[in-house]
């Protein structure tokens, strides 16, 4: 129970405009992407990843604006790009910009890390 009114707190405080907390984001290793879950994801929820490059984390959508596919978690492209495995399509999670321009930017949201936490504006 005391987990269902931390999420609705969560989910209220996207609505507010407040950032949402992600903790344990020391442990987001250099060249990781780590995949988020807000919400149902069987109803209205979404997801995002976070990603740490150069040191600094980043968020960026799973959601492909090339074909409909999804960005997935796991080891990035030289370190640096989030990749899309339906069409192998990568990502700059601090721009949101494709790997050699091939389609349109990919959402990216804000974020500020404040010590073993990410303040990501989704
Ligand atoms: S749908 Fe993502 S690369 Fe084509």
């Amino acid at each position: 129970m005391l987990a269902s009114h931390k999420m609705l707190g969560r989910i209220l405080d996207v609505f507010r405009g407040r950032p949402m907390v992600v903790t344990g984001t020391s442990k987001l290793v250099e060249g990781e992407a780590k995949r988020i879950d807000v919400g149902d994801p069987l109803g209205d929820g979404f997801q995002f990843l976070l990603c740490r490059v150069e040191g600094k984390v980043y968020a960026i959508t799973t959601e492909c604006p090339h074909e409909g596919g999804q960005i997935v978690e796991g080891p990035m492209r030289d370190g640096r790009y989030a990749l899309c495995p339906l069409h192998m399509y990568a990502f700059d999670p601090r721009t949101g910009r494709p790997q050699g321009d091939m389609c349109s930017k990919a959402r990216t949201f804000k974020t500020r890390e404040v010590g073993d936490e990410c303040h990501v504006w989704v």
